[in-house]
């Protein structure tokens, strides 16, 4: 195969990447096949990050491109508003196969920001369907993330995503972060302490009055602000609260989703029901922008009987269930299925949990966390520059040919979910030795 030719780097406003630093120094991916990236000089690159977390199945799924080109060649593009087609309507079943049993509706979008927001829309319109217009408000979480929308960004919990923006949503608040490392660091799957911070509902209901409040939203794992897996009990007691007060309780399940915890999604691995569910990564293998939001059949039904609007739902992209997307959904499920991936992932969570905690010997790591396929790496900052050390392991792991993510200074890791063991033993290897080398020479 022609190795492609590295293009001038300009133009390209690359989203959330230091621009002037990238353009002095670039990082390029030219091809990717199974476990593996490749630069453009052919250098292979262990992708212990599913490129974004959403390459579940491995790079260079063949029945994925053949899937889509069969819908580009029969339906290039057809309008979804007050129009049908049969690849989203497929594709919508075949969600809701993998789906626990009382999630009968599918909404598509294309990202999971559009998810989120999609969610945050779909809950205030369900409590007006119901005769509670007064019900606006929407409860975030500090530290979580949900995406780069308005919607997004005001119940999102992470300050520097919204710093530059200006006002936001005006109806929001924030329940306490979960993060307790003086109780639970190095803890292996769910922590054990902090099922009392779903009480910090309790006050956000004193402070603005339950009949006030729309939804609460929460990533079940929060994966972007640096892998936090949810306490024992913290996400039952939140539900708990939210169907006593009538509030609707939305699952950001873009990373969790598709067997990046060991089963179809993090409702059905805690054993948590909340009323919706957004969705992203892992849904086309990341070939094709695709999201949804799947709801329980009483929020539709409320839309459905309560709307006053001809259109129940006054919402929607041009590209929601676009049929190539829907293609690629469909030729995605069948491989999670045939090759049994999310109970393949559950399999290997244990080995996986050995392996990362085994990191707690390199220098600087100050603690090791870890659920289904997922791990969160934290060292320590250097005093007076955060981030800087998290940046320079990943170089250098990246330049050691691993692939890893960074946030901070925490090192996330989410391998496809075809991984094999002599692999994991690769991605602790490389950053071991990544952690080890910078801290031999950063301060
Ligand atoms: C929980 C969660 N929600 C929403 C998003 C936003 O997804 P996208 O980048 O596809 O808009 C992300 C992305 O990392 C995410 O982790």
């Amino acid at each position: 195969m022609d190795k492609p030719t590295q293009p001038p780097l300009d133009s390209w406003w690359m989203p959330f990447t230091p621009n002037r630093q990238f353009r002095a120094e670039p990082m390029l991916l030219a091809r990717a096949k199974g476990m593996h990236y490749f630069t453009p000089e052919g250098r292979p690159v262990l992708d212990g990050a599913s490129g974004l977390w959403c390459v579940n199945a491995g790079h260079g799924r063949p029945e994925i491109v053949e899937a889509v080109t069969a819908a580009m060649t029969q339906l290039d593009y057809a309008p979804p508003f007050k129009i049908g087609h049969p690849y989203a309507f497929e594709a919508a079943r075949a969600l809701r196969q993998i789906l626990p049993p009382d999630f009968t509706e599918v909404f598509f979008v294309n990202s999971g920001s559009e998810a989120a927001d999609t969610a945050l829309k779909i809950a205030r319109a369900y409590h007006v369907a119901r005769g509670e217009p007064e019900r606006v408000w929407l409860i975030g979480r500090e530290r979580a993330y949900h995406g780069v929308n308005f919607g997004g960004i005001s119940v999102g919990g992470i300050p520097y995503v919204r710093a530059a923006f200006g006002p936001l949503l005006a109806e929001v608040d924030h329940l306490r972060h979960t993060h307790d490392p003086e109780r639970n660091a190095f803890s292996r799957g769910q922590p054990e302490h902090g099922a009392e911070f779903a009480d910090d509902l309790l006050r956000i209901i004193g402070k603005h009055g339950a009949q006030k409040i729309a939804a609460v939203i929460v990533e079940p794992m929060a994966g972007s602000t640096g892998v936090l897996p949810p306490p024992k009990a913290y996400l039952e007691r939140l539900r708990a609260i939210c169907s006593e007060h009538g509030i609707l309780l939305i699952f950001d399940e873009v990373i969790t989703g598709f067997g990046r915890l060991g089963a179809p999604f993090a409702a059905q691995r805690l054993g948590v029901e909340p009323d919706m569910i957004c969705m992203a990564k892992g849904m086309t293998n990341g070939t094709i922008p695709m999201g949804a939001v799947a709801a329980r059949s009483h929020v539709h039904d409320a839309l459905m009987q309560g709307s006053p609007a001809m259109i129940e739902l006054m919402h929607g992209y041009t590209y929601s269930g676009h049929p190539a997307a829907s293609a690629a959904l469909v030729a995605t499920l069948d491989i999670y299925a045939r090759e049994q991936l999310f109970d393949r992932a559950r399999s290997l969570e244990p080995y996986w949990e050995d392996a990362i905690h085994m990191l707690r010997q390199a220098p600087n790591v100050i603690d090791v966390r870890n659920i289904g396929l997922v791990g969160g790496i934290e060292l320590q900052p250097i005093d007076g520059r955060p981030g800087a050390r998290g940046s320079d392991v990943y170089r250098r792991a990246f330049d050691s040919g691993l692939l890893v993510r960074v946030t901070g200074d925490t090192i996330a890791l989410s391998p496809p979910l075809i991984i094999t063991e002599k692999e994991i033993d690769e991605i602790v290897g490389k950053l071991g030795d990544a952690i080890a080398g910078s801290s031999k020479e950063l301060a």
